[in-house]
């Protein structure tokens, strides 16, 4: 009998993977039997991931990258072709927000960060994928969006022009290679309890907190595991209908 959402041998690359979402998805997949490459521009954290899911028993590898520099996205490919022996699932994760501010008070540094970060490093990665990928059978592509990238956003504008971006590109990507047997989703989660909004949190007046809270009519964040079950879903071949989706994860947000 088959496992349910089974992800063994699935060679799998996760960017943003040494911290919150990307780091709790690539352990959940590597415990499930997956083999993994975490890759992050923070290499402490996604060193000593790696050596926690080794000493564990998994098979998973942590490679530095800068996801705005397309030689590093290229290097950071190269090592994930060669160490798993070609790739199955690309988890594009990597992301950073802003200080909160109305549109015209954002700085240009702000806004080219965000742009740079979380749309144009997407982009360089899922060109990056698909290249690896065309050719080899199916694959599949899995952008972590957000709500913000569905609706409106007051005062995160960049974060949310970035994010929407992702909705294009992967929607695009999803008609322009589904004949070749690649498909792209993205995950769209709301508030999850991950590092960057606890530092978001850290940064505004109670009212704001609560705000952000009572964003879902679920009245609390998401969990990290709620949002790596999606994405270990996804990876599995049970999703294998699912192409140009938006994968929302916002405990009734958007309801
Ligand atoms: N936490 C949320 O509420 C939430 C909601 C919706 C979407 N998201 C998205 O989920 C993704 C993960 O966010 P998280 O909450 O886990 O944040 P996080 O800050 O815990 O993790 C993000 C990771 O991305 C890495 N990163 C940042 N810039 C990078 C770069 N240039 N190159 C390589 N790695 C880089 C960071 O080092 C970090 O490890 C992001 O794309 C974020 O926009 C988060």
């Amino acid at each position: 009998m088959n496992k349910a959402s089974d992800v063994t041998n699935k060679r799998i690359l996760i960017t943003g993977g040494a911290s919150g979402i990307g780091a709790d998805s690539g352990l959940l997949l590597a415990s499930r039997g997956a083999k993994v490459v975490l890759a992050d521009l923070n290499e402490q954290a996604g060193n000593e991931l790696a050596e926690k899911g080794q000493a564990d028993g998994f098979e998973i590898y942590f490679y530095k990258v800068d996801v705005t520099d397309k030689a590093s996205i290229q290097a950071l490919f190269a090592y994930a072709m060669e160490t798993l022996g070609g790739l199955d699932v690309v988890v594009n994760n990597a992301g950073i927000d802003h200080n909160p501010a109305p549109m015209h008070e954002l700085s240009d540094d702000d806004f080219d960060r965000n742009i740079a970060v979380n749309l144009k490093g997407v982009w360089h990665c899922m060109r990056a994928a698909i290249a690896c990928m065309a050719g080899k059978g199916p694959g599949h592509v899995i952008n972590v969006a957000s709500v913000a990238g569905l609706r409106s956003s007051p005062s995160i504008s960049a974060y949310s022009a970035s994010k929407h971006g992702v909705m294009g590109l992967t929607k695009s990507a999803a008609v322009e290679y589904a004949k070749i047997g690649l498909r792209f989703n993205a995950v769209c989660p709301s508030f999850i309890d991950t590092p960057m909004v606890r530092n978001t949190m850290a940064k505004i007046d109670e009212r704001a907190q609560k705000a952000i809270v009572g964003a879902s009519p679920m009245r609390r964040l998401g969990q990290v595991g709620e949002v790596s079950a999606g994405i270990a879903w996804l990876a599995s071949d049970e999703s294998s209908f699912m192409n140009g989706h938006a994968f929302t994860l916002d405990g009734g947000m958007l309801a």
